[in-house]
């Protein structure tokens, strides 16, 4: 069945590939890109692109009508280390967009959302290791602050007004195609570019930092899985657990070095240091592999791999 896609924030880390995964499942002409700013040459070529403040509501509506839309993807935030820099623009850009998308679907103007949430949602008495999907959340940043009233949103949206809205709470994401935009986890990124550049990368965390991670290409098959999910399967209306991997700056760095010996790390820890100090180190996502099917693909040897071998040309 045929159906339109609008992306909001769709040049950014996740945005980006997520409109080429969705624009070769559904069509090119199905999937409309939109941002604040244009995106990669790919991108802008590939397929419809609107210049769109997903905090305007008028204008999100004309889009929203002009293309039929029936599914909006609202990926535009503000990430966790930009967001401790000016808390009431982080928290006026992710709630607004999302009262917004869900204030559209409430008046049947769109049949489906979907909006990600973040291990962020937990705080420094959330248990740390194997946390819950349900458990103590009291989130420290503003991100997280941002992250887990959208969760409530989201969920009354959906028992109050039938919204049919899905969510899943990502980990740190690792990509090569695009870069990060001001997150906890950028390091895992920034740490492949500076081995191949210099040999040598000064990490923002310390060395024995776990987090959880997640190759992009896992995150993608995600979204694009639990979008595709029969409504009554998708239990969890708040957001979604969900995990790959979980490693530390040392763990990683050892990783790169059995593929470039002589690569040095050092650590010089900063203010993101506090912030993933608040979060878990690993998650239980059974919730999601029980409702939908969820598993990985990637974890730490193989996304090494890939993003070492498509870094380097
Ligand atoms: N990248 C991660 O590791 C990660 C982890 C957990 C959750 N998330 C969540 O996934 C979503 C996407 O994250 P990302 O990493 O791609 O972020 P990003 O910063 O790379 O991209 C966000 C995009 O939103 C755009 N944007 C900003 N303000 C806008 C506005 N008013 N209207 C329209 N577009 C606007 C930006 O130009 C940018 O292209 C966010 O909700 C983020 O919180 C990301």
């Amino acid at each position: 069945m045929h159906k339109s896609i609008l992306i909001l924030g769709a040049c950014g880390q996740i945005g980006t590939e997520l409109t080429f995964a969705l624009r070769e499942t559904y069509g090119n002409e199905s999937v409309i890109a939109s941002d604040i700013r244009e995106g990669s040459e790919n991108l802008m070529d590939s397929g419809s692109f609107e210049l769109l403040d997903a905090t305007d509501y008028d204008v999100l509506e004309e889009v929203v009508a002009y293309y039929e839309i029936d599914e909006v993807y609202l990926m535009a935030a503000m990430l966790s280390a930009t967001a401790e820099k000016f808390p009431e623009r982080a928290w006026n850009l992710n709630m607004n967009s999302l009262f917004n998308v869900l204030n559209l679907a409430k008046d049947k103007k769109i049949k489906k959302i979907f909006w990600p949430s973040s291990i962020a949602v937990f705080g420094p008495n959330t248990p740390k290791t194997n946390t819950p999907q349900n458990t103590i959340m009291e989130p420290s940043t503003v991100y997280g602050i941002s992250k887990q009233s959208g969760e409530r949103w989201c969920d009354y949206y959906h028992h109050k007004f039938g919204v049919d809205v899905r969510s899943l709470r990502y980990p740190g994401l690792i990509s090569w195609k695009t870069q990060p935009g001001g997150g906890t986890t950028d390091y895992a990124v920034e740490i492949y570019h500076k081995a191949l550049a210099e040999g040598a990368y000064g990490c923002f965390l310390n060395e024995d930092t776990k987090l959880p991670m997640m190759f992009m290409d896992d995150a993608i098959k995600a979204t694009q899985q639990l979008m595709a999910t029969e409504a009554e399967k998708v239990k969890v209306r708040s957001s979604y657990n969900l995990s790959a991997m979980s490693f530390s700056p040392k763990e990683i760095a050892q990783n790169i070095k059995e593929h470039i010996p002589e690569f040095e790390i050092s650590y010089k820890p900063d203010f993101r240091q506090d912030i993933a100090d608040s979060w878990p180190n690993s998650i239980d996502d059974s919730k999601a592999r029980q409702d939908w099917g969820w598993e990985p693909d990637f974890d730490l040897e193989k996304t090494t791999k890939v993003m070492l071998g498509n870094l380097k040309t």
